[in-house]
């Protein structure tokens, strides 16, 4: 009976004003925001580094080092787990067009328009010749993820999902034909 008569008092005819709340610290969380001070940490920030060693529930650490060895050994060892499918080739040009034609040229020649325009002074690798395209796939998948030995082809694998990176991948060994 009495929960019926709390039921009822609750809910006011004018749809204005959500009625009572029983319990407003619950449902009004006072949640820090992240960029203001926080009196709970020694520190006074909101926003507290991880502790060492952790890394972000989705994250799946990356093995295989930035040296000759580990991009062979990636080569050797890693299989795209994404099927060869027209919307996967699709999306790889779209993630292709964003953050390799800048260098590599639209059609994966070397002469993407930071380079030909001197923006940016190291020749990018051509993508359609034999060098490239003789490469194993895990090889391609290493050098987006940390970038190529000399450094001079920065790391992408923060910008890029593993999926996408697999299927940039699959375009450029799909769709960007050898040199005639
Ligand atoms: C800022 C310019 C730039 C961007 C962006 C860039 N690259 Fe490169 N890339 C280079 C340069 C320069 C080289 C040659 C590096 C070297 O010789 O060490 C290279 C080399 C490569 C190589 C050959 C590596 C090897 O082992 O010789 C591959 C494969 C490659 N890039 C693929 C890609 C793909 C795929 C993307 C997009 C996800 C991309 N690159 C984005 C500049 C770029």
């Amino acid at each position: 009976m009495i929960i019926c008569m709390l039921a009822l008092v609750s809910c006011r005819r004018d749809h204005n004003t959500t009625g009572w709340v029983y319990m407003p610290d619950m449902a009004y969380s006072e949640a820090a925001e992240s960029y203001t001070p926080n009196p709970n940490f020694a520190d006074s920030i909101t926003m507290q580094v991880p502790p060492e060693g952790t890394i972000p529930k989705e994250m799946v650490p990356y093995r295989y080092p930035l040296d000759f060895d580990g991009q062979k050994q990636a080569g050797a060892e890693l299989v795209s787990p994404v099927p060869m499918t027209g919307i996967h080739l699709m999306r790889g040009k779209e993630v292709y067009d964003i953050f390799c034609a800048n260098c590599h040229g639209p059609e994966g020649r070397g002469d993407g328009h930071l380079y030909t325009g001197k923006l940016f002074t190291a020749k990018p690798t051509s993508l359609v010749d034999k060098y490239v395209q003789d490469k194993p796939a895990g090889e391609i998948y290493h050098v987006i993820t940390l970038g190529s030995l000399s450094g001079l082809m920065g790391p992408h694998g923060a910008m890029i999902s593993p999926q996408d990176r697999w299927k940039v991948v699959m375009y450029v060994k799909n769709r960007l034909s050898v040199n005639p």
